[in-house]
């Protein structure tokens, strides 16, 4: 059976096989959930980072974990808010895709989010939760998709509220 649930706490402690990292384009580390993973993986990652030359809104590129307990960093530049005219809300639930679709591909049964782009990037909390819920949902439930547990790691309890209620949204339809 697969499953999708939440957990408060950091995710740069979570044993998945693959923590994504909520990033910029440049995949060149910066703060948030960004620097707490660069901080735990140690600076092997950012050498390999170098290596991949960016990555676009929406994608996904994957690293080692390096000093993390997870095998595997998956990178995703999350859409900045801009009110909403600007599709955000499609480029978060491409970056809810790629990950999966990475993961997949690398063998990974389990993965952690953050949730991706509701800190600095300003994305609103309440509209991002039922979008990452969604596209994480679908994409579970695609045949030969190998992953069979996500994981939203929420690092404030206002955040696994609402991730909690989009879950039981999405466990309704
Ligand atoms: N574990 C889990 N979640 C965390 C952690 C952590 N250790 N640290 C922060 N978060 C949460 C934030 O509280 C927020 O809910 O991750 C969510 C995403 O916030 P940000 O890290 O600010 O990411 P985002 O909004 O996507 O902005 C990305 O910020 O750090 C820079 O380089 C990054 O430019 C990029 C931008």
């Amino acid at each position: 059976m697969k499953r999708i649930d939440t957990l408060l706490g950091d995710i740069t402690t979570v044993r998945a096989d693959a923590i994504v990292n909520a990033a910029n384009c440049t995949l060149l580390g910066g703060g948030g959930v960004d620097g707490a993973i660069h901080r735990a993986a140690g600076p092997q990652l950012l050498a390999e980072c170098r290596t991949l030359n960016g990555c676009e809104t929406g994608l996904a590129k994957i690293t080692g974990g390096y000093r993390l307990p997870a095998r595997y960093v998956i990178h995703t530049p999350g859409p900045i808010w801009r009110g909403g005219g600007h599709g955000e809300r499609a480029l978060l639930a491409s970056c809810y895709r790629s990950c999966m679709a990475l993961a997949a591909e690398y063998g990974c049964r389990s993965v952690a989010f953050p949730s991706i782009s509701t800190g600095v990037y300003h994305f609103p909390l309440e509209l991002a939760a039922p979008i990452a819920a969604a596209a994480v949902s679908a994409c579970l439930s695609e045949e030969g998709n190998s992953v069979q547990h996500v994981t939203f790691v929420c690092f404030s309890q206002e955040v696994k509220d609402a991730y909690d209620a989009a879950l039981a949204d999405v466990r309704r339809l």
